[in-house]
């Protein structure tokens, strides 16, 4: 598969403190990777030095094969094609929906079916002509998505999507964002906050501390094999068996169970959260 983005040895310092220290990694045509880490692990700094926010100290980012930033090259953000999608404040207030997704879209005849594709894609489609400020904060995340899918960027990245969602509804729009970005084969990176969600839309998860990338894998190798107890710690009590489903159940070794989405069938991998137990001795 044809790598669409390279991150060789990034080194980013402010105020002298490394921030990003000798970060690799690199995602392939397609793919969805998600970055988790602790708070001020340096996240967000490597989502902008992609993008082209920042510049590095050292190393090198290339996309599809082309070099866009090391010592001697140093591309733009507008040139390098990235969809980015910032931690808040994502869209331009003055502009409607239909104004905000075709931001980055040329004048032509096509522009209005691209605005209308892309908004179809994220579930927004009818809501053209509406102000941003009527929109909850879900519907602004779809519009944020699809104004960053509509110039078929060579990669969409986004610093923490759905942070700013309630528990309830964060699953729903998540499994949305990432159908659309399915649907449209696009190559993304996302940041989250949040383990369980990591896994669900994960290709790869690298997981950030004090900088450093600790390990990048697959989802599934990640929690049967964590790399350091750190790691291990980090991504808390989960632990991962073969299953079966069949009709909305799962059969595994320890048991049977609803999973709740009747499409699934055939083999599938169940990561589950350990229950916590805890033991007192008799009050009688
Ligand atoms: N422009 C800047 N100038 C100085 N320090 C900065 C700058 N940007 C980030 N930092 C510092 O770099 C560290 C990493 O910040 P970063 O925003 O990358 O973390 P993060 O992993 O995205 O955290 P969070 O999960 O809270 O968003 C933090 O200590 C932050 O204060
Ligand atoms: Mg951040």
């Amino acid at each position: 598969m044809k790598t669409t983005l390279k991150v060789e040895s990034v080194t980013k310092s402010f105020d002298g403190v490394r921030v990003a220290d000798s970060v690799s990694f690199s995602v392939e045509s397609g793919q969805i990777a998600v970055i988790v880490g602790p708070s001020g692990s340096g996240k967000t700094t490597v989502l902008r030095c992609i993008a082209g926010f920042e510049r590095p100290d050292s190393g090198t980012i290339s996309m599809n094969e082309a070099v866009v930033s090391d010592t001697s090259t140093f591309v733009l953000p507008e040139r390098r094609h990235v969809g980015y999608v910032p931690q808040e404040g994502a869209l331009f207030p003055h502009l409607d929906v239909a104004g905000n997704v075709g931001f980055g879209l040329e004048r032509s005849s096509d522009r209005d079916a691209r605005i209308a594709e892309c908004l179809d894609l994220v579930g927004m489609s009818g809501f053209e002509r509406r102000r941003v400020d009527e929109l909850s904060g879900g519907q602004q995340q779809r519009v944020a998505l699809a104004r960053a899918l509509a110039p078929q960027p060579q990669l969409i990245v986004m610093d923490e999507p759905f942070s700013a969602l309630d528990a309830a509804m964060r699953p729903e729009i998540c499994a949305d964002v990432v159908s659309a970005l399915r649907a449209e084969g696009a190559t993304a990176i996302i940041v989250t906050h949040d383990r369980i969600e990591a896994l669900a839309v994960a290709d790869r998860i690298a997981v950030m501390m004090n900088g450093s990338v600790m390990q990048y894998d697959d989802p599934v190798t990640l929690y049967r094999n964590p790399a350091s107890d750190q790691v291990a710690a980090f991504l808390g009590d989960f632990y991962v068996e073969d299953g079966v489903a069949r009709d909305g159940q799962v059969t595994t070794a320890t048991g049977s169970f609803a999973t709740g989405e009747s499409e699934l069938s055939g083999e599938v991998e169940v990561v589950r959260q350990t229950p916590q137990l805890r033991v007192f001795p008799s009050k009688q």
